[in-house]
């Protein structure tokens, strides 16, 4: 598999507020990266940078060779019009406007585009709203006339008429109930299979991208903490952080579970250090920090990397400490 978009190095501010710390991610061409983090992580301010939207202060973000944050002024609106890079926004109902029919929000992008005519533009909507599974009726409708599922698929029918290479969908599914969530998510999945678009999936909640991603990243505090195969992940977490998501997801199959509260700090808990700035993002709440822990540690390894200055080797520590445990209880 090839690169397809490369963030490297990416610190995002705003107002002194560091967001998103040194943080570095690739995407695979035809891959679907599922990115998993608490509200507050950084992931919509991650995938907004990419598409131009977030004050970047340093990094670089290339899409096949082509670096987007050195795009300036003309450039930079060719870029955007091409449209090989859709973010589908986290609120629907917000992101659509509500005077506008479906028929309307859906051709916005390539009415902004001018390449093609306007019975072309017609083909596009019906063949984007039929990918996105809706039915033509639903063309004339505002979307205050529709129901939340449909809205999302509208946004994502947007997307989708513009051909994109990629899709950064964030939150797809969070506002939506059980079945709509499963068709959504496998909606994604089949329009990956179909036509090769890399989508990449934000969500907060780790069972909604267990059964369509292929790999997962995991973001802390506005770091990248781990990221590999997501199997391979969810089966054997190497970071704390993603170890108590994957023990707090019950529907997320594991082959050594490990129980939440032994990936908790203790109530009486004191982090060994005043962990600043340049720390760990997940040190002050980690059972494992240590004082190496107030430098960030680097991603290693490339297929599967862990930023954890204990990464595996807090393993034995959880076992020494359910034996003290035991011993006072
Ligand atoms: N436009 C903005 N101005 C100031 N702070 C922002 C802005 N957007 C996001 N933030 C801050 O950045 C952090 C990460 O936000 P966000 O990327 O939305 O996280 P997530 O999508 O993971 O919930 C939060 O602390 C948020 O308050
Ligand atoms: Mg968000």
């Amino acid at each position: 598999m090839s690169t397809l978009l490369a963030v490297d190095g990416l610190d995002v501010t705003f107002d002194r507020h560091r967001v998103l710390a040194d943080l570095s991610l690739h995407v695979q061409a035809g891959e679907i990266l599922g990115i998993i983090g608490e509200t507050g992580s950084g992931k919509t301010t991650l995938a907004r940078a990419v598409v131009g939207l977030s004050p970047v202060r340093a990094g670089r973000i290339t899409f096949e060779g082509t670096d987007l944050t050195a795009l300036r002024g003309k450039a930079r609106r060719a870029w955007r019009r091409a449209g090989q890079v859709q973010y589908v926004f986290q609120d629907p109902l917000r992101a659509l406007d509500p005077q506008h029919t479906v028929a309307r929000i859906v051709a916005e992008g390539l009415v902004v585009a001018g390449t093609l005519d306007r019975a072309a533009i017609d083909a596009r909507v019906r063949a984007a709203l039929a990918q996105v599974g809706l039915d033509q009726s639903l063309a004339a409708r505002l979307p205050g006339q529709i129901s939340g599922g449909q809205r999302q698929r509208v946004l994502l029918a947007r997307a989708v008429a513009l051909q994109p290479r990629l899709l950064l969908c964030d939150e797809p599914v969070s506002a939506l109930d059980a079945s709509n969530r499963n068709h959504v998510l496998r909606l994604l999945a089949d329009l990956r299979d179909r036509s090769g678009v890399t989508v990449v999936v934000i969500s907060h909640d780790l069972s909604s991208l267990a059964g369509i991603a292929d790999r997962v990243a995991v973001l802390y505090g506005g770091r990248l903490v781990e990221q590999g195969p997501i199997g391979r992940v969810l089966s054997e977490p190497r970071h704390p952080y993603t170890a108590l998501l994957t023990a707090s997801a019950p529907s997320v199959r594991r082959e050594h579970p490990i129980p939440a509260r032994a990936l908790r700090p203790a109530p009486d808990h004191r982090p060994v250090a005043a962990f600043g700035p340049d720390a760990c993002s997940y040190a002050s709440r980690c059972p494992f920090a240590t004082q190496a822990c107030v430098t960030a540690p680097s991603t290693a390894g490339s297929e599967w990397s862990v930023a954890c200055h204990h990464a595996d080797a807090w393993r034995s520590r959880l076992a020494v400490g359910a034996m003290s445990t035991r011993r006072t209880a």
